[in-house]
């Protein structure tokens, strides 16, 4: 027996009903969230995505059949409702925005009625992910959701304003796209008309955007959904949106500017929050040292520190040995934690070697000036004493080392450090802390393929200074590459990118490119840009992480209306899903499964 709208209008949103409106009517509509009787009166709070209000139905304003209507209304009902807009009779609610008045109902419209859900559509809910995600569009309905929701919209409005103030032009840019198996692993859509053949989802519109510019559009930028085809962790998802941009005639600053300007007006606009301008540099090299990462939080302090010098003639074979072999020792000194239980010191030591550490060497330091340690008996009172200093330890201090190639000195000194800070309540979840980490290195070796790849893209301008050692040596070779960091995570990067068909020759050469790959893979892109191309650098941010960061949750599936579980799947759909045998045959695909143990 649901209603139909059948001429009625809404003339307000729950919350837009305010004390200013008393004594007028109005029309609200939206979802029972909670109803009580109380002799003679029904009082619903009705919810829509503004928030909350009260609504009486009081038998002597709506009449017997009104009344009795209105105590058949469970949680979750759609109503409409034409009222009186009143002060509220029982106590006001500090807590709610409607909280001074109530609605005396004259006429109600049960437009859908509902079942039971299956959990409770309200804030602060314990409800498993499983459920929730299965019943996405409900948990959707709560306000925690919607606030997220709706700051995710205010974001891309944003940003759109203010792009186009800038100059900028929004283009789109295919989804059926060329796979190019640099980067991440592609997700592949097969062709009917071509068969045997795929396009790849791209995993951003890089090559796209750079060509733009050899078009001559100067300014573009897009909101652009990006399809990435690896290990989902809590700001990871498969599919994922970024604020993508590019400009010409630009170099590293003229990025950032702009760039600055559009965080400090959004984190003004939606928080009203002052970013101070201009935002802190730091080079690759000083964050990796001082912080054991390329995305430090730097919202408290607690910096590695580079021991190797101290300790390469102790005893402790540990130590002596790492730098043998080409690596450091380097230490963090957790402040007040000299007391810390050797269960902890354990549980931190499994967290350095889930990073590849082979251990964690502790220094406790006494109140009493005593030492408790893992390893000071293989080292004089000097070397003790002197690599206390080093550390600028303090009686009741705990100092951690670990010695190792460098990779792994700074993951797992850069993990501990951000670990015991949560300990210790260090972060303010209040503050928000911009860094923009530049210098990045141009290569990375990877053992896994006995080759160096590009840290960033292979289009990444090497710095000019470092150009003549693209092919001597590489790994001292640093790019025009950037990231902007925000409370320890990443929201964006980008590069200047080469613009020079030899220096991108050289380029695909040093990471192993044969011509005729390059050449297969980019031709379009070497070609198009033998026919005119301007300087031109860019940059992308996780609009999932920036929205995730502005609206305080802990994780991107928070911000995204539907998004996909740790193994890749839809819950709610239930996608990916086999399908038709005619489909398969369509695109002459044939399953041939791994058999299962
Ligand atoms: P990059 O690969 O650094 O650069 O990506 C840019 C930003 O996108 C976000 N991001 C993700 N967010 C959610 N889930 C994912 N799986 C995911 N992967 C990346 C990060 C990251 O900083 N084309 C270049 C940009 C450029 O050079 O202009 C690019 O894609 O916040
Ligand atoms: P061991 O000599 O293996 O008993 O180690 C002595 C101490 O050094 C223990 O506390 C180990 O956890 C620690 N340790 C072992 N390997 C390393 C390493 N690579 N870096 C730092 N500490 C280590």
């Amino acid at each position: 027996m649901a209603e139909s709208m059948q001429g009625l209008h809404r003339s307000h949103r729950c919350t837009e009903v305010s004390n200013t409106l008393i004594g007028t009517d109005v029309t609200v509509m939206g979802w029972v969230a909670k109803r009580r009787n109380l002799g003679g009166m029904v009082f619903v709070d009705l919810r829509d995505r503004s928030g909350l209000l009260q609504i009486v139905f009081d038998v002597n304003d709506i009449g017997e059949e009104g009344y009795e209507k209105a105590g058949t209304l469970r949680s979750e009902f759609v109503i409409a409702v034409t009222g009186t807009v009143e002060k509220r009779g029982g106590a006001v609610n500090e807590n709610l925005a409607t909280g001074d008045i109530e609605v005396r109902a004259k006429s109600l419209r049960i437009l859908s009625e509902a079942l039971t859900p299956p959990f409770p559509v309200e804030d602060g809910i314990t409800t498993r992910d499983e459920l929730r995600l299965q019943y996405r569009y409900l948990d959707l309905r709560r306000p925690e959701l919607q606030k997220n929701i709706m700051m995710r919209s205010r974001i891309t409005m944003l940003t759109r304003r203010f792009f186009e103030k800038e100059g900028f032009l929004e283009i789109e840019t295919p989804m059926l796209c060329k796979s190019t198996p640099e980067g991440a692993r592609d997700y592949l859509v097969p062709s009917r008309v071509h068969p045997g053949t795929f396009y790849a989802l791209p995993q951003s519109p890089q090559i796209f955007k750079q060509l733009l510019m050899c078009s001559g559009y100067d300014r573009y930028f897009q909101i652009a959904r990006c399809f990435r085809d690896e290990d989902l962790r809590a700001d990871r998802q498969p599919e994922f949106t970024q604020i993508d941009m590019e400009l010409s005639f630009v170099d590293v600053d003229d990025v950032i500017d702009v760039n600055e300007r559009y965080l400090a007006f959004l984190f003004k606009e939606v928080l009203g929050v002052d970013v101070k301008l201009p935002i802190r540099r730091m080079t690759w090299q000083d964050a990796m040292d001082n912080y054991g990462s390329d995305k430090p939080d730097l919202r408290f302090d607690m910096k590695l520190r580079n021991v190797t010098d101290v300790v390469k003639n102790c005893g402790f074979g540990v130590f002596t040995n790492a730098i043998a072999a080409g690596g450091t020792v380097r230490g963090i000194n957790a402040k007040g934690e000299g007391g810390m239980p050797r269960k902890k010191i354990d549980a931190l030591t499994d967290m350095a070697k889930t990073y590849g550490a082979k251990g964690l060497a502790y220094m406790a330091l006494q109140e009493d000036g005593s030492v408790k340690s893992s390893f000071t008996k293989f080292l004089t009172e000097e070397e003790t004493q002197a690599l206390i200093a080093a550390m600028d330890g303090q009686p009741g201090d705990l100092l951690l080392f670990a010695a190792d190639k460098n990779t792994v000195v700074w993951a797992a000194l850069g993990a501990l450090r951000l670990e015991i800070a949560k300990q210790q309540g260090l972060i303010d979840k209040n503050e928000f802390c911009f860094v923009w980490i530049t210098e990045f290195p141009q290569f990375e070796w990877s053992d896994e393929q006995g080759r160096f790849l590009a840290m960033h893209h292979p289009f990444t301008m090497p710095m000019e200074e470092d150009l003549p050692r693209l092919e001597s040596d590489k790994a001292n070779v640093r790019a025009k590459a950037y990231d902007i960091v925000l409370n320890g995570t990443e929201i964006g990067g980008g590069s200047v990118r080469i613009h020079q068909s030899d220096v991108q020759e050289r380029m695909f050469e040093a990471l192993g490119f044969t011509k005729e790959r390059a050449e297969e893979q980019f031709g379009f892109l070497i070609n198009a840009f033998r026919y005119g191309v301007p300087p031109h650098a860019g940059l992308a941010y996780g609009l999932d992480r920036l929205v995730m960061i502005m609206s305080g949750c802990d994780t991107i599936r928070d911000v995204i209306a539907f998004p996909k579980v740790k193994d890749a799947s839809d819950l709610m759909t239930n996608a990916p899903d086999a399908v038709d045998e005619k489909q398969l045959e369509e695109l002459c695909l044939a399953i041939d499964l791994p058999e299962k143990d």
